[in-house]
């Protein structure tokens, strides 16, 4: 969902893309023949070499079985949140001593981790992506260790129809983890899938609102 949701605004905005899935690039054949011919399916070991900036959209659950294939250095992008239920429960996460990107950080050492679109449903961000200078663009939270890295992800954000507002390091990630006032209500509901454009004022104040 948010994974190939994001591959189709860098498309949009003139990027080559590599995708990857657990199973095989077989299997994501008929989602790259849609994105068109900037971007091809590759094994999740060649997509985290090819990228020189990396996405990570998958399951916490999956991080253990994440690519072994080395993104020292390279900007991650995290999508993950932590669902229990769905995860399975990771006490660090539990008690708070972690936030969701810094435990993705344990699993990708050396990887510049930039917390981004965790907090905004996939149909929303399709939706709401608007070109430089339009009244009704969206701001999304970005959270991160490395400022250089922030500033290549405001630039691709910039590029895809994002503008974006620092929320500070990883450790400040938990002001825009689910149930946080950022994590989905700014942008609308499930219900209007073209979602409601949230400017940089409305995410500011969402963020300064959170409480642990
Ligand atoms: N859905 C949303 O609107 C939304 C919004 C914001 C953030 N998020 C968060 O973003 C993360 C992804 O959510 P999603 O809804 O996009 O999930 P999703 O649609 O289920 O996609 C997850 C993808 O991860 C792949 N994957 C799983 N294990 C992998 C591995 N070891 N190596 C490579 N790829 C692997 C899956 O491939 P296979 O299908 O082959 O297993 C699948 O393509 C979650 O933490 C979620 O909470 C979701």
């Amino acid at each position: 969902m948010i994974g190939s949701t994001v591959a189709r605004l860098a498309v949009n905005a003139g990027y080559d893309v590599v995708l990857s899935n657990s199973r095989s690039p077989d299997t994501l054949q008929e989602l790259v023949a849609q994105l068109g011919p900037q971007a091809r399916a590759a094994t999740a070991d060649e997509a985290a070499e090819a990228g020189e900036i990396v996405l990570v959209s998958v399951p916490l659950k999956a991080y253990p079985a994440l690519s072994n294939t080395p993104v020292t250095g390279k900007v991650v992008m995290d999508t993950g949140n932590y669902y229990p239920e769905r995860d399975g429960v990771i006490s660090e996460l539990d008690t708070k001593t972690l936030t969701d990107s810094e435990y993705l950080e344990r699993y990708l050492p050396g990887a510049r981790v930039v917390k981004v679109f965790n907090n905004i449903f996939f149909k929303h961000l399709l939706h709401l992506a608007r070109p430089v200078g339009a009244a009704d663009r969206s701001f999304l939270p970005i959270a991160g260790d490395d400022d250089s890295a922030k500033r290549e992800v405001v630039e691709f954000l910039d590029s895809i129809g994002y503008g974006a507002v620092d929320a500070g390091p990883l450790a400040e990630g938990w002001r825009q983890q689910p149930g946080t006032p950022v994590y989905g209500p700014p942008y609308g509901t499930f219900a209007n899938e073209q979602g409601t454009p949230a400017g940089a004022d409305v995410i500011r104040s969402a963020l300064e609102a959170a409480t642990r």
